[in-house]
């Protein structure tokens, strides 16, 4: 593997080889010194056109612990106000020797466009509505972790379906590691097609509810609403919000997660995002480990066999 550009490319064994690297990094997020000389030497720019809070500080913690000389630039304070074109960015990065660009950007496909244009490896952390793939992977992590793994589990992805790389990463991962997925939100908020997505949908929230090991809830992003997609986002929490009300309807051992940021009171309500089953910001955490798995994996120098080491 040099890149990581979509859940596609990974099939179940590759998913859990990831995890399993995971698990050994989350041990070392346990110590009081946090680091490891893995990629002691490697240079990792990561190249953020769209906003991040998460995605960008854990992709840089990861590689810091991992001991990789590591750079971060933002398209908002670079030489692409000037007018820059993205390639003539990404061959400047280039130039200066890095092994790996992680890069997010807000039009699907850039990720992929890189790669013919550096020799460095790159990862995909979030491109327009396609994929974001290390977040499937951290979800998985997270629910791995919580409920012994996901064959079998029956999760519901529910919101902005349409517009979300999450959605179709996880879609994707999930199913691969044997989950059964269920979509459900309105009907204005669901792909035009879904023709080979192994998902069902179901417009009824409360009726799926009791059934599930996890919820997953979407961010509604604000412009849905100017855009007619939505009548309202009082209604919209009516139907699908994962409201205090309904609660009461989840099973005890299930999940709620979202991938953040919250819109709380529209997707979910305090109540829900405060809830003990509730594993919002556990989900952060595993953004660090799985992230590093992921750099050790492209730009390590021994894979698995060497994990040991790695770790010492
Ligand atoms: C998501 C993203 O940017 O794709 N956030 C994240 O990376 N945790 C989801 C979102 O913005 O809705």
């Amino acid at each position: 593997m040099r890149h990581l550009l979509t859940v596609a490319d990974l099939d179940a064994d590759d998913l859990t080889h990831l995890l399993d690297l995971a698990e050994n990094f989350a041990e070392v997020q346990r110590r009081d010194i946090k680091k490891v000389p893995a990629l002691r030497g490697k240079t990792i720019v990561n190249a953020f056109f769209e906003d991040s809070t998460r995605t960008r500080t854990s992709f840089d913690l990861a590689a810091r612990r991992l001991s990789a000389d590591v750079v971060t630039f933002s398209a908002g304070s670079s030489a692409v106000n000037k007018g820059e074109s993205l390639r003539d960015t990404v061959e400047t990065i280039s130039a200066m020797g890095v092994d790996a660009i992680v890069v997010r950007h807000a039009s699907s496909g850039v990720p992929h466009q890189l790669t013919a244009w550096t020799d460095a490896s790159v990862i995909n952390a979030g491109d327009g509505w396609h994929q974001h793939p290390t977040q499937a992977l951290l979800d998985c992590f997270t629910i791995r972790t919580h409920l012994g793994g996901l064959e079998g589990k029956r999760i519901a992805i529910c919101g902005d379906v349409n517009h979300s790389r999450v959605a179709r990463s996880n879609v994707d991962a999930f199913t691969k590691l044997g989950a059964e997925v269920v979509l459900v939100g309105p009907q204005s908020l669901m792909p035009a097609s879904l023709a080979g997505w192994p998902v069902k949908v179901e417009s009824n929230f409360d009726a799926v509810l009791p059934d599930l090991d996890v919820v997953y809830l979407l961010r509604i992003q604000n412009e849905r609403l100017s855009s007619g997609l939505i009548p309202s986002l009082r209604e919209y929490r009516e139907l699908y919000g994962l409201t205090a009300a309904r609660l009461g309807r989840l099973g005890p051992e299930s999940l709620i997660m979202h991938p953040g940021p919250m819109n709380r009171g529209v997707e979910i309500d305090p109540e829900a995002a405060e809830d003990p089953r509730a594993v919002v910001l556990d989900q952060v955490a595993s953004g660090v480990p799985v992230r590093m798995a992921v750099l050790y994996q492209l730009v390590g120098v021994g894979p698995i066999g060497k994990i040991a080491e790695a770790v010492a």
